[in-house]
């Protein structure tokens, strides 16, 4: 999942969010379409050179290539890792006004089982942390730390390698100084919860967002305090961790590989790599536009981002 130079296509989005993407793209919000979307992606041209997992959700892990493989299968096939996003979406913290608390721990054992057996050799979880002047608050920051733990232990139980991806959103006009402070404050949570319920550091991938500015701020940092200040934050995290992978969280997808390319001349005991879902997939969308002569244009544009962000973390090696 983090083999050097490549990173992870997050391709997960619910049915719910992938419906509106397709819509906003001119595409009726049909299952195969849907379907047909996710084929486009994952037969992209030489992707295992960039691309070393695949997240997908429920009902495309449940879905066929057009030659009727299952997608799990069609994607080992290549040599890309499948992975499920076993959460069920992040819903309004009862007791905890303007917070979210990321569900889906009912029942998980036996998802992770039966996904297990559809093929998936990694699972993700998000949980969702918005900024204002008073948020988050310290309950609702336990809470989903604690919902992150659980989930990885069921996943090592299972078997199954868990991505744990606290995301501390891009939304407000907060400071990059502020984005480090609560990112800080929510890594410490986690890693506490996580050992709580004995999860092992070597056995996780950590998806976090870059320390960065709120969308809504009046600087744009550059790429080089974005990759001072993530890197400074994620010094706390054990060196056994298996590796990191950051979520775009809605920055362009020049800013996201421009970031993340800076990181790598920063020393860290564990790889720094990409997870990226809307800095990767938007321009594929656009290219692509539903209709089925423009597949070819649709994968250039993806490979074209996959490129760019594998070259990004293979300049560690030469640096
Ligand atoms: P973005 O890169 O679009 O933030 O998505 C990554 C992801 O998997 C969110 O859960």
């Amino acid at each position: 999942m983090v083999a050097p130079g490549k990173g992870i296509l997050a391709a997960d989005e619910s049915i719910g969010t992938m419906s509106s993407r397709l819509e906003k793209a001119g595409v009726e919000p049909t299952a195969e379409n849907r379907r047909a979307y996710r084929e486009l992606l994952t037969s992209t041209p030489n992707l295992a050179e960039g691309v070393s997992g695949i997240i997908f959700c429920d009902e495309t892990l449940h879905q066929q290539f057009a030659d009727g493989r299952p997608f799990a299968e069609a994607v080992r096939a290549l040599g890309i890792l499948p992975g499920i996003k076993v959460d069920t979406g992040a819903k309004a913290c009862p007791g905890l006004l303007g917070e979210k608390i990321t569900e889906g721990l009912d029942g998980l054992p036996d998802r992770l089982v039966h996904y297990a057996e559809l093929g998936a050799a990694f699972a993700k979880w998000r949980a969702v942390i918005a900024i204002t002047d008073t948020l988050p608050s310290e309950a609702g920051i336990r809470a989903n730390a604690h919902a992150l733990a659980r989930y990885a232990a069921a996943c090592q139980e299972a078997g199954i390698v868990p991505i744990v991806e606290p995301e501390v959103l891009m939304d407000g006009g907060h400071s990059l100084s502020r984005c480090a402070e609560v990112t800080a404050t929510v890594h410490a949570a986690v890693f506490a919860e996580l050992a709580a319920f004995s999860v092992d550091p070597a056995g996780i991938v950590l998806k976090p967002n870059m320390v960065i500015e709120g969308a809504g701020h009046s600087e744009q940092s550059s790429a080089e305090q974005v990759a001072e200040a993530t890197v400074e934050v994620l010094r706390a995290l054990p060196d056994e961790l298996a590796g990191v992978a950051f979520l775009s969280g809605g920055q362009s997808p020049q800013r996201a590989t421009a970031n993340l390319a800076s990181m790598q001349g920063l020393r860290t005991p564990w790889p720094l790599t990409f997870s990226f879902g809307r800095a990767l997939v938007d321009p594929a969308l656009a290219a692509w536009a539903g209709d089925p002569g423009r597949v070819a244009e649709g994968q250039a544009a993806l490979a074209e981002r996959v490129a760019a962000n594998a070259a990004a973390v293979r300049r560690r090696a030469e640096l």
